[in-house]
């Protein structure tokens, strides 16, 4: 029923480099451009200057990560909202902007109500989906169907790492459309962007070692990840994972926002989930600056780290090495081993993990 694996949960994690090479495939042409979906031009999106993201769960953490890569190198400007948020405010919208709506099933009430919204304010759909003919694919004026096959598991892991990587191609695409990016740069950041499928195979073939640190921390009441900038929806997602399938509370928080107020529950018996690996960018003295104020409060600090990142091991009770590749893509291979994480913490506490109690797969009731 698995094809081998004890759970559709780890099908599906093991399914994600196959995935992302496929994508990447589709999505790129043998001359290096990224090909634009069906009803979006080069020349609609050099002259676009909003885009509004809507998404829920999972969905809303690629949103996010979406809009980090998008305001950085597009030019555009980019907002996110929780789909269930954004449908009640007043978000001030004109027919200029882009309105994304990024869903696995393409049935989420909210997420659908918002491009309903949206459509009545004149402004155009895009939607990054998996289900083909679903609800939000039929009602968009585009789609990037991220193609995973179909998600079993309720928690979603395949089609959380499709999503950001249509994210990171839709934005190659845009920001070389506007020019903001030369054909030499877009090569180089194709060429980073091909190292992460193989960098979450590498993660995988790390289970073991995952599954000892998810069994040695999985019994407290509590978890707190921590991540910024690229990895801020990283530490999120990898909250929302350990929650939904091990029943353990857990926070994911910017780690820059530690200091006021979170920082009062570190304590010896509480793991701190540190993603730390953006060795390149200047917000990752700040994530050391962060973990060293976890373990002078003795916490348990778990850390996701380059390989190589000998100064976290000795900072850390126990470091998940992960293959470095370029800051911008690295949420997409972080994640996998907070997926994993997630899964043998579960595992361990015997919880249903394919079918987690008191959720649906697909929320189509507000
Ligand atoms: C989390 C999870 C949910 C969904 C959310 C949105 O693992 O599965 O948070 O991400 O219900 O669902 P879709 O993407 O189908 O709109």
């Amino acid at each position: 029923e698995h094809s081998g694996f004890e759970t559709f949960m780890l099908k599906e994690i093991h399914e994600q480099p196959r995935i992302l090479r496929a994508l990447l495939e589709k999505h790129v042409s043998s001359e290096g451009q990224v090909l634009l979906p069906d009803g979006l031009s080069s020349d609609y999106f050099r002259k676009l200057n909003r885009i509004m993201i809507v998404s829920c769960g999972t969905a809303y953490h690629a949103g996010m990560y979406g809009k980090l890569l998008m305001e950085n190198l597009t030019g555009i400007a980019v907002e996110t909202d929780l789909a269930s948020e954004f449908r009640y405010r007043d978000p001030k919208i004109d027919p200029g902007t882009l309105v994304i709506a990024v869903s696995q099933s393409g049935e989420t009430a909210d997420t659908l109500a918002s491009i309903r919204m949206a459509k009545d304010w004149g402004c155009r759909i895009f939607s990054i989906c998996n289900v083909e003919g679903s609800s939000v694919v039929r009602e968009s004026d585009a789609v990037f169907l991220t193609e995973c096959g179909p998600e079993i598991g309720v928690a979603s892991t395949k089609a959380y790492t499709a999503q950001q990587m249509a994210f990171a191609l839709l934005t190659l695409s845009i920001a070389s459309a506007r020019g903001n990016l030369s054909p030499a740069e877009l090569k180089v950041y194709l060429d980073d962007l091909r190292d992460v499928p193989d960098a979450v195979h590498y993660v995988i073939r790390q289970k073991e070692l995952i599954q000892k640190i998810g069994e040695k921390h999985h019994d407290g009441p509590s978890s707190l990840y921590l991540g910024r900038r690229f990895n801020y929806p990283t530490a999120l997602e990898g909250a929302l994972k350990n929650k939904e399938i091990s029943y353990q509370h857990a926070e994911g928080y910017a780690a820059g926002e530690m200091k006021h107020g979170p920082i009062a529950l570190i304590n010896e018996s509480l793991p701190v989930v540190c993603i730390c690996t953006q060795t390149a960018d200047e917000v990752y003295e700040k994530m050391l600056s962060n973990i060293k104020e976890v373990e002078a409060r003795n916490g348990r600090i778990i850390a996701v780290a380059s390989e190589g990142d000998s100064e976290l091991a000795k900072l850390s009770d126990d470091v998940i090495y992960v293959p470095a590749v370029r800051d911008e893509f690295s949420p997409m291979v972080n994640v996998a081993a907070l997926q994993l994480l997630a899964y043998y913490a579960a595992r361990a506490r015997g919880t249903d993990i394919d079918k987690p109690r008191n959720l649906a797969k697909s929320v189509t009731v507000e």
